[in-house]
């Protein structure tokens, strides 16, 4: 059996992994503290797949119980999604997120080292491309930040780096995200922010359910063919495709690499919202709010490298995204809860 540590495997995109690493015979093992996730997702995936859930409760940043479940399982690999993410809430508190999405990679490299398990896959973001000069957006493009929540992604990349250059032993694939969207087709796992989302297809959703009355749209001023922001949404099941296809890219060849995960398609708010309401056959009332600090007007990939170098491309539509991620929200109003 090969094992497969998800650091955080418990969220959102990595409970669609662990899925598509089931599916691809892989035995995915979750470390997950639940700070940002449920314990019913381990029902869910039981459920999915059939089988007992490895799971263990804890902090990537517990180097001990760390490097004694890579040791406990002869881990081939690991993918680390564990980490916060909500941009507003990193420029609140800084602090937090140094600690939490520095301090944790440190000790989950310190501890893979020490136990000989050196071939990881990073859950990267776009956002490390702050505001780009043009879109599409290749990998070789500059990076820079825009608040604390993106400054540790790219330093989490530059650690990287350097890691390899020190140890031509390491195995390392980044992944940039774009905008991952939607659900399992199951309606059994999905996306469950807590408290208001800070991202625009789970409110859409909550809209449409009628948790929320309407959407704020931040800005119809943008260089855009509407006005309102674009960006790449890709479906979290291409996302978990591409994760691995990525592994096995790894445990095949002798190659570090960094990779897009998008579909090279933009879409607006406006078009995002059009194709829920079709989706969904509810309506979404919107209101015009300004800009939102630290949004960029334009966001999306050139995805060429990842599919010449892994052989994976994203194939779902905008239609399926929010089908799935209607099917999810309608079935479960209150998420996980
Ligand atoms: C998309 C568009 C908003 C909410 C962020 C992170 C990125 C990744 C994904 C973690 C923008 C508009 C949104 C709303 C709106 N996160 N919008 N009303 O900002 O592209 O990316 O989330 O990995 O790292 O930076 O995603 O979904 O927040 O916004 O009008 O209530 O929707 O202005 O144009 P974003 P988003």
């Amino acid at each position: 059996m090969r094992f497969v540590l998800l650091t955080g495997g418990a969220g959102y995109i990595g409970s669609h992994t662990y899925l598509a690493l089931h599916a691809a015979g892989l035995t995915p093992v979750i470390l997950d503290d639940f700070s940002n996730s449920s314990p019913v997702v381990l029902e869910r995936l039981q459920r999915l797949t059939g089988q007992p859930v490895l799971c263990e409760r804890g902090s990537v940043a517990d180097k001990a119980r760390v490097q004694a479940l890579i040791e406990r399982y002869k881990m081939t690999a690991v993918i680390h999604f564990a980490g916060f993410k909500a941009v507003g809430e990193s420029v609140a508190q800084p602090l937090k997120y140094f600690a939490n999405n520095l301090g944790g990679m440190v000790s989950l490299l310190q501890a893979m080292d020490a136990t000989d398990c050196r071939t990881l896959l990073f859950s990267s973001s776009a956002t490390v491309y702050g505001d780009p000069a043009t879109v599409p957006i290749t990998e070789q493009f500059p990076r820079s930040y825009t608040n604390p929540y993106g400054h540790t992604k790219l330093v989490c990349e530059d650690m990287l780096s350097a890691l390899c250059a020190s140890n031509p032993a390491w195995r390392v694939g980044v992944l940039r995200y774009f905008n991952p969207v939607g659900a399992h087709p199951s309606g059994l796992i999905g996306e469950d922010p807590s408290g208001l989302p800070n991202n625009l297809m789970p409110y859409v959703a909550q809209v449409a359910v009628g948790k929320r009355p309407f959407l704020n749209v931040y800005g119809r001023d943008y260089a855009t063919p509407d006005g309102t922001g674009v960006r790449d949404y890709i479906h979290v099941e291409d996302l978990a495709a591409g994760h691995v296809a990525a592994l096995q890219k790894l445990l095949s060849a002798s190659e570090n690499f960094t990779v897009n995960l998008g579909t090279g398609q933009g879409y607006s708010v406006l078009e995002v919202v059009r194709a829920f309401e079709q989706a969904s056959g509810q309506l979404v009332p919107c209101q015009f709010a300004p800009r939102r600090s630290g949004d960029v007007a334009q966001c999306y990939a050139d995805a060429s490298l990842a599919h010449s170098l892994l052989n994976w491309r994203a194939t779902r539509t905008l239609a399926d995204m929010c089908a799935d991620a209607w099917h999810w929200q309608s079935c479960n109003p209150d998420g996980y809860r």
